[in-house]
């Protein structure tokens, strides 16, 4: 049972982990075992992992895997990807080199903005609040330029902020809607920063110049970016898609059908998009990036018709089959994890240091390749010949199997059907 605990966060990282044995690992006796076999003997390494949050115990690994071969838009990159699931970074790999001899992706940023809002009530008339707003904003703009002067002097800055009316949707409630260009910064505390000058300065002149009280409920920014948009793209002819016993044409119409079912069932585009995020979310991991806001953002653009639905789309026209995908993406190449964490720093490296522009570009061909491979498989061979031949090993490590075992039951399952029980009866077998 749990027990409520006061000054936690004060305790010492060994005071703390006695706390958790005491009260709720006492059952598992080599539980100290555990949580410190993970803490690096680099003690400033330690110490860097300890302060990224509150009350560390421990590091909590994931794998960090390179898929090869992305062309992107005639260049050639290793993609590094975090992510626990077996078979992601291998269908990215396969993906890639797939399309590696049939042009590569070809990838395009939209746009750029993002967004922040100071959500605000006023009791009183619209259109003095309106009148106020034409004479308070160069101020806002201006009060916010300690902030700003710096994104400023690299080109960026506050684009816009706008009044914005909602006392349709509820009663009272306005926002000073704001559009910021963040360059190669994800942004969130320069547009937080913002905003919550926006709000002292709007609150304290409208109390000199407004007849009735504003008051400011919250200030931070959107991760719903809809005009930080990147396009990624592949296409050739259909009969460059022929591989091994693959018809082009039957590959090329069924992979369409696929999308399509995507585009308008939501059970089935839920899975179709989770399989693009396994992509997206590995290379945002790996890059030190905010996955969820990523996700958040995604997900919203992908219900942005009314109905959730698939974020990519194919065709095939005049012989030409295309697959392309539109994405919202707000990712930082400097600032937060990315100058801190040793291994985002490499993760950069490897991408041969993208700003914020090309690594959105680099994402979502993560994201479309993902998806073509699962579509690919899930059309032709089904998921699960790939999906438990990368997880046997799982199964193997979970039954603490011998490198010699290892090497028999991998050899045995090149030609049988992977399932969880018969690698269980294998593995019983070779013990017997
Ligand atoms: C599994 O992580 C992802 C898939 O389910 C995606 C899909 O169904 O398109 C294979």
């Amino acid at each position: 049972m749990s027990v409520l605990v006061s000054g936690f966060s004060k305790l010492s990282k060994t005071e703390k982990i006695d706390w958790l044995i005491k009260n709720h690992l006492s059952d598992q006796k080599n539980a100290k075992d555990i949580l410190t076999q993970y803490w690096n003997s680099d003690q400033k390494l330690q110490q860097l992992h300890d302060e990224f949050i509150e009350n560390t115990v421990s590091n909590y690994y994931l794998p960090l895997g390179v898929a090869p071969n992305f062309v992107i838009n005639d260049k050639i990159y290793t993609i590094p990807m975090t992510i626990e699931e077996s078979s992601v970074v291998a269908a990215a790999s396969k993906a890639a080199k797939f399309w590696q001899t049939r042009g590569g992706f070809k990838t395009k940023v939209i746009a750029t903005n993002k967004i922040g809002q100071v959500h605000f009530t006023y009791p009183g008339a619209f259109s003095d609040l309106e009148d106020f707003f034409k004479n308070v904003k160069s101020k806002l703009i201006l009060d916010a330029k300690p902030i700003t002067k710096n994104m400023e002097k690299r080109g960026g800055g506050i684009l816009d902020i706008q009044l914005k009316n909602k006392t349709k949707a509820l009663d009272n409630y306005y926002q000073l809607h704001a559009t910021f260009e963040t360059l190669d910064a994800m942004g969130a505390n320069f547009i937080n920063s913002c905003l919550e000058q926006f709000a002292k300065t709007f609150k304290a002149e409208a109390e000199a110049m407004l007849p009735m009280p504003v008051t400011v409920i919250m200030s931070i920014l959107s991760n719903y970016v809809p005009e930080c948009l990147v396009r990624a793209e592949v296409s050739c002819n259909v009969e460059d898609l022929a591989e091994k016993d693959i018809d082009p044409n039957t590959f090329a119409e069924t992979f369409v059908q696929a999308v399509k079912i995507a585009e308008i069932e939501p059970y089935r585009a839920v899975t179709h998009n989770k399989g693009i995020m396994n992509g997206i979310d590995a290379v945002v991991l790996a890059t030190g990036n905010d996955f969820r806001a990523v996700e958040a953002g995604i997900h919203a653009y992908a219900a942005k018709d009314g109905q959730y639905s698939s974020l990519t789309h194919a065709k095939i026209e005049n012989g030409i089959f295309t697959f392309w995908m539109e994405i919202p993406l707000a990712l930082g190449t400097v600032g937060g994890l990315t100058s801190l964490h040793p291994l985002v720093k490499l993760a950069l490296q490897i991408l041969d240091q993208p700003n914020s522009k090309q690594l959105m570009q680099i994402v979502a061909v993560a994201g479309l390749a993902q998806n073509f491979a699962a579509l690919r498989s899930l059309t032709t061979t089904g998921i699960q010949e790939g999906h438990m031949k990368m997880h046997l090993m799982n199964i193997l490590n979970q039954f603490n199997a011998t490198e010699n075992e290892k090497t028999q039951i991998i050899e045995h399952f090149k030609t049988n059907i992977v399932t969880h029980s018969a690698v269980v009866e294998a593995i019983e077998n070779i013990r017997q």
